[in-house]
């Protein structure tokens, strides 16, 4: 159902949403700035602060004075709190956010901590670490902050030490990084901090752990892809993103790929490890970082076995994380569009990483722990890079950014020689989809360069889609997957750019 929602989502996000035309097409602003100092191993703004104590959490209450964020317009610039909060301002959108610790005494809840064993799960630290701001103050408040789901600390970090300075002049005057090193703000501005953290919650970190017996209990399945949960239309959001809109989607799409696949990398050293020590509490291996469908899915028609796509993983063997996984490449291989004057990474330890967790069922946990550990260290010098571009300022995109990479996402579907798909799996071909939307969107849509290609894409689109009262792919053989195919190579021929041919 979800996923239906998802590709429905996306598409009408890419559909319904025209950008203005005042694009700038002129070179980046700035040139890269060669003589930046080396970027440092690891992004800022994620995991905890080196603080020496924790701070505590504010209410999301304590914001909403109208002249501070509760200004009651919403969308407007000082009236942030009313537009995320629900009760403030109704209206068809909302943030999906104020109402995540109410959901958690709805049915599809009461009836998951039934097959769980979690009492109240409104109560237990195994939901509230995502669908609440938990913190260490006294019962009262935190019981109230607790009700506020994921209110303003959520994002933006606990507010005790940050809530006076972030009113005073100079506070505009710090860098991203000291907001977060001497104060413990999350710098939300910086794309990477804040993939990052979205990430924390949507994909899981080492307190926060979805696993496949939560998902077989009835929670939906955690599909992360920041460009499109920025667009969804029934967000209400209550920033306005500034700047280039065609630099920022590439740039959220591309530091989105590489945050997701760190996020789950880290997910899963972190499991390994628990499993590695023997922790009973741990499933080994977890299912929930494998391709879904590839286990859930009717068995299809026995001509076509083995020959629906030329991927080399064996027959039989689900893929690893296929969802974070299949468009990684594009993104790596485009980051120089995105980011001029940044160079394309290599990702041995990714490559090491995957091959590992595909060359058999249940790979030795401690194995996995070791090279998941190392390919979140490769990702994470990437990151730091993309942050210190971010944070540099990098102008707009050059013309034919998007398309470019909608190009490459299509030869991505797509076997070396065009006959077959790369992948039959659903997650792959659902990325390489939701890529190519991220970049239609980006180019302005139908009513601009985004025209052309609209066609192959609306196509695979329909493909995708689950069937009516369906919550996965029915019969995903054949018959669904060359219509893909061929729309595929008509979003490549259609996107084509002298490369591209
Ligand atoms: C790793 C973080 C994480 C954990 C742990 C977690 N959730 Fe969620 N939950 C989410 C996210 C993110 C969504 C939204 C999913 C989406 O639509 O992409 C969600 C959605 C839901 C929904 C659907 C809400 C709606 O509006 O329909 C329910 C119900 C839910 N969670 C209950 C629970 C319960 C009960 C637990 C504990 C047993 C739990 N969750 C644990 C992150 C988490
Ligand atoms: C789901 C994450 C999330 C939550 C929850 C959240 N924010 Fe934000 N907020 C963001 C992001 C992302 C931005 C955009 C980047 C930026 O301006 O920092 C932002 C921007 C802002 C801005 C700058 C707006 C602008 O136009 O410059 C303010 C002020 C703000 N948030 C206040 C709040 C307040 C107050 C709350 C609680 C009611 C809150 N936020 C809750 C993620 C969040
Ligand atoms: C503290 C955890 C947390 C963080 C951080 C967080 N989210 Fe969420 N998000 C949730 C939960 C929980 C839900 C489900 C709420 C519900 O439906 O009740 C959710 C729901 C959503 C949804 C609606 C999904 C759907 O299927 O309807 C969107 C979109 C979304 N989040 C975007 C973001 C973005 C973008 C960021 C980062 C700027 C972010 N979130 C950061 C926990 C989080
Ligand atoms: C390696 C194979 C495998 C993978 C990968 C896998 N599952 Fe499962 N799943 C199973 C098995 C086996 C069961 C138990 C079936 C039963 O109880 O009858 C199950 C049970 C379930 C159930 C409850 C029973 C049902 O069919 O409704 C749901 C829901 C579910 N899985 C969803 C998912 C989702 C979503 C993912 C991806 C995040 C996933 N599974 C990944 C093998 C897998």
């Amino acid at each position: 159902m979800r996923a239906v929602l998802l590709i429905a989502v996306a598409l009408a996000a890419g559909v319904a949403c025209v950008f203005n035309t005042a694009r700038s097409h002129q070179p980046p602003a700035r040139l890269p700035d060669l003589a930046a100092p080396a970027a440092p191993a690891k992004p800022y703004g994620v995991d905890k602060a080196d603080f020496k104590e924790p701070f505590a959490q504010r209410a999301s209450t304590s914001c909403s004075a109208s002249a501070c964020h509760g200004g009651g317009a919403v969308g407007r610039v000082g009236s942030e709190h009313s537009t995320w909060a629900r009760e403030a301002v109704p209206a068809e959108t909302s943030d999906p956010h104020a109402k995540a610790y109410s959901v958690l005494f709805n049915p599809v809840s009461v009836r998951m901590g039934k097959a769980l064993g979690i009492a109240e799960p409104h109560k237990d630290a195994r939901c509230l670490t995502c669908h609440a701001v938990d913190s260490t103050k006294e019962p009262e408040t935190r019981d109230q902050i607790l009700s506020e789901g994921v209110g303003c600390g959520g994002c933006h970090g606990p507010a005790d030490k940050w809530i006076a300075e972030h009113t005073l002049p100079s506070w505009k005057s710090r860098s991203n990084q000291e907001k977060w090193t001497a104060f413990g703000f999350v710098p939300t501005k910086n794309l990477v901090a804040r993939a990052l953290n979205c990430a924390s919650c949507h994909v899981g970190d080492g307190e926060r752990d979805m696993n496949h017996d939560f998902v077989a209990a009835g929670h939906p399945r955690l599909a992360f892809e920041p460009a499109r949960f920025h667009f969804q239309p029934d967000y209400r959001k209550h920033w306005t993103e500034k700047g280039d809109a065609t630099s920022f989607e590439v740039r959220l799409w591309i530091v989105g790929q590489v945050a997701t696949l760190r996020a789950s990398a880290n997910l899963l050293a972190v499991r390994a490890a628990r499993a590695d020590k023997g922790d009973k509490q741990t499933p080994w291996p977890e299912f929930s970082g494998y391709s879904c469908y590839a286990c859930h899915q009717t068995i299809g028609d026995p001509e076509t076995r083995g020959s629906l796509s030329a991927t080399a993983r064996p027959a039989g063997r689900p893929g690893w994380e296929v969802w974070s996984n299949a468009t990684f490449g594009v993104a790596a291989d485009s980051c120089g569009l995105a980011f001029p004057g940044l160079s394309s990474p290599k990702w041995p330890a990714v490559g090491k990483l995957r091959k590992l967790m595909e060359a058999k069922l249940a790979p030795e946990p401690g194995e996995v722990a070791k090279k998941a550990k190392a390919a979140v260290a490769e990702l994470d010098r990437w990151l730091a890079e993309l942050q210190a571009a971010e944070d540099r300022g990098s102008g707009a995109v050059a013309k034919g950014t998007p398309e470019t990479i909608a190009n490459r996402l299509a030869k991505n579907a797509l076997s070396d020689d065009r006959k077959m798909l790369a992948d039959h799996d659903w997650d792959a071909l659902a990325a390489n989809y939701l890529g190519a939307a991220a970049m239609y969107h980006a180019a302005g849509g139908k009513d601009r360069s985004g025209a052309a290609w609209r066609e192959p894409l609306l196509t695979v689109g329909k493909e995708l889609r689950f069937p009516a009262g369906a919550n996965g792919p029915v019969k995903f053989d054949r018959p669904k997957l060359d219509p893909i195919r061929d729309a595929f190579e008509l979003l490549r021929t259609r996107t084509g750019t002298p490369e591209g041919k």
